[in-house]
């Protein structure tokens, strides 16, 4: 898919263009497969200058994200310099030490070997910025939930991370960081809030499994013991069950369900 493809398919995507979608089985799995294989990357970086198509793609794909009241309160500062990326290394190896000084006898010797960033192996960063003020005062689905504004930005740092793995790249969040030492570096005014630092760009391979497990650190949990139906008690038991019965379904009685 060229720039100008993604760039249209995302700017208006009517019925007829979306019957032309890729879809089956192919592109079902092409999908998850990318979820699957996407990884917090901090030392697989080959830090080689980037294709600026590309780069336009996965911004594109960041930029379609969903975002409450429509209000996309997002604004991606693309970070090359190298004097800055060296100050914001500093920043974060200092931050690393005042975390480990925090930590038990036996999370120092873990956390030692884990490598927290990559901001000067990889090719480039991407600060992404939080602007509670575009599309206010009145934006629908914020009145009750401020942070709704912030899960939007978080969405579309989530569709960046998907389309660095389907480019190649990897992308590493990072934040080791103070959010006033972020905003003077980079000169983001007062009233934008700096969400994330992302360091990104080509990389040599994905692990299949994330950093902190293969470190001993934390392990990740299963999904059954994260999914609840219909009381916070009540765990699901249809995950993983292959003769679990249907569920859900139309709550209204007037709703005839197409078969
Ligand atoms: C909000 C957020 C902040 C994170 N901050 C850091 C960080 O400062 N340094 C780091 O190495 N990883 C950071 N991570 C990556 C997580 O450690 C990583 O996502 C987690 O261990 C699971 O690994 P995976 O992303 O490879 O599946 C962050 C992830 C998120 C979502």
């Amino acid at each position: 898919m060229t720039q100008r493809d993604f760039v249209d398919d995302h700017q208006g995507l009517d019925a007829p263009a979306a019957a032309s979608l890729p879809r089956g089985p192919e592109a079902t799995e092409s999908l998850y497969s990318v979820i699957r294989r996407r990884r917090d990357v901090r030392g697989q970086f080959t830090g080689e200058p980037v294709d600026p198509e590309i780069l336009t793609r996965v911004l594109g794909a960041a930029h379609a994200a969903p975002s409450v009241g429509l209000t996309q309160p997002w604004d991606f500062l693309v970070v090359t310099s190298d004097t800055t990326r060296r100050a914001f290394a500093h920043h974060v190896g200092e931050e690393r030490r005042a975390f480990a000084e925090d930590l038990d006898e036996r999370s120092t010797g873990r956390f030692a070997g884990i490598k927290i960033d990559g901001v000067l192996e990889s090719s480039l960063s991407i600060v992404v910025t939080y602007d509670a003020s575009r599309g206010a005062p009145h934006v629908i689905g914020r009145r009750t939930i401020a942070d709704a504004g912030l899960y939007s930005v978080c969405l579309a740092i989530e569709n960046l991370w998907l389309a660095c793995t389907a480019e190649g790249w990897g992308l590493g969040w990072v934040s080791f960081y103070r959010e006033p030492f972020v905003a003077e570096l980079l000169g983001i005014p007062s009233a934008i809030r700096p969400v994330a630092w992302l360091c990104a760009g080509p990389v040599t391979f994905l692990h299949g499994t994330p950093d902190l497990e293969r470190a001993g650190w934390r392990e990740r949990v299963a999904l059954a013991d994260v999914v609840r139906h219909d009381q916070w008690a009540v765990p699901a038991d249809f995950v993983g069950r292959r003769d679990a019965p249907v569920l859900g379904g139309a709550v209204s009685s007037d709703v005839t369900h197409r078969r």
